[in-house]
């Protein structure tokens, strides 16, 4: 029996995935790149060999569908595994819209290798991950990430890869809560509906590659208008292949417009101020750390929290 713990922190997409080529394996129709956050973290505790397969999640038992998901995953590290005992524990609220699935299965992925004692690279940990939650692929750095799509039919080279590191820009990621809603359709099926439905979902599959090339370059330079207007339109795009599903699926509430409006006035007052959006109604803004004041500022008004963060680091075991 051995125990291992992992403390990671999740990661915001500047450039979204959205979209699968390979559902089983999980391998996604684009490449994306990320910053990983610093502040929250998800901790998570893995110990191999236990009397049966059981989880905690935020200190209660895990609900049947979650224990099929962890478990399932450690089966992809030994399928010959014994019963294990997973506890995992996020210290940020759920509703806060940050990409919670990026650091629980990163924090999987890292805790339960270790714990099965295998020694597992970064890139072998994160092609794991991925399997568990794409964006999870992208947790396994700090600072600046790219999960390159790859092209191989089983996956191995659909990782993610390192850009720059959390000290290379001095840059802040504003977080506005508007909303803590359940949200009506979960990122998996929401994206799947996309594939299927969306007449624009060719072009945001068409257009991605560019985009990570454009976003790639601009965070080696430090030039925050050009990620600020890629990072943007990524996310226009992903939501215009989301609205214009059948069924639409619409996460904006009005305190999300309200929050977008405000970042458009901040720019035309002179900060370059620039947004992001997942699936669900929270406003990410990215900014020059010494803006972060003035953009928090501006959100407060249209928000329930607003949560000022800046680029995290790599995995920590213990
Ligand atoms: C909108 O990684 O949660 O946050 O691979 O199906 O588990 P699965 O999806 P997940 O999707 C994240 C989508 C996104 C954009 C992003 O993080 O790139």
């Amino acid at each position: 029996m051995a125990t291992a713990t992992a403390t990671v922190h999740p990661n915001i997409a500047l450039v979204k995935y959205w979209g699968k080529r390979n559902g089983p394996l999980n391998l996604p129709a684009v490449p994306s790149l990320s910053l990983t956050l610093d502040t929250f973290t998800t901790r998570t505790t893995v110990t191999w060999g236990s009397e049966a397969d059981r989880a905690q999640l935020d200190g209660r038992p895990a609900t049947p569908g979650e224990s099929k998901r962890i478990f399932d995953f450690l089966d992809l590290i030994d399928p010959r595994r014994p019963p294990c005992a997973v506890t995992t524990a996020n210290d940020f609220p759920t509703a806060a819209g940050l990409a919670s699935s990026s650091s629980g299965f990163a924090a999987l992925a890292v805790a339960g290798a270790a714990a099965a004692g295998q020694d597992l690279d970064a890139q072998a940990l994160s092609v794991l991950a991925r399997q568990g939650s794409g964006s999870a692929s992208r947790s396994l750095w700090g600072g600046f990430v790219e999960w390159e799509m790859g092209t191989r039919e089983d996956g191995t080279d659909s990782v993610g890869v390192p850009v720059a590191p959390k000290d290379h820009w001095d840059v802040a990621m504003v977080v506005a809560v508007v909303s803590d809603a359940k949200k009506a359709i979960g990122s998996r099926p929401a994206m799947r509906l996309s594939a299927e439905t969306s007449p624009y979902y060719g072009t945001w599959v068409k257009t991605a590659a560019a985009d990570v090339e454009v976003a790639r370059a601009a965070v080696l330079n430090r030039d925050l208008e050009a990620l600020g207007r890629v990072m943007e339109q990524s996310t226009h795009k992903m939501h215009a292949t989301m609205t214009t599903c059948t069924p639409p699926v619409f996460y904006a509430q009005p305190g999300t417009i309200a929050c977008i409006h405000a970042v458009m006035a901040l720019r035309d007052s002179g900060t370059s101020a620039w947004l992001t959006m997942d699936a669900g109604p929270n406003v990410k803004v990215l900014c020059a750390a010494a803006d972060a004041d003035a953009v928090h500022a501006a959100l407060a008004p249209h928000a329930a929290v607003v949560h000022r963060l800046g680029p995290g680091g790599a995995p920590v075991l213990s």
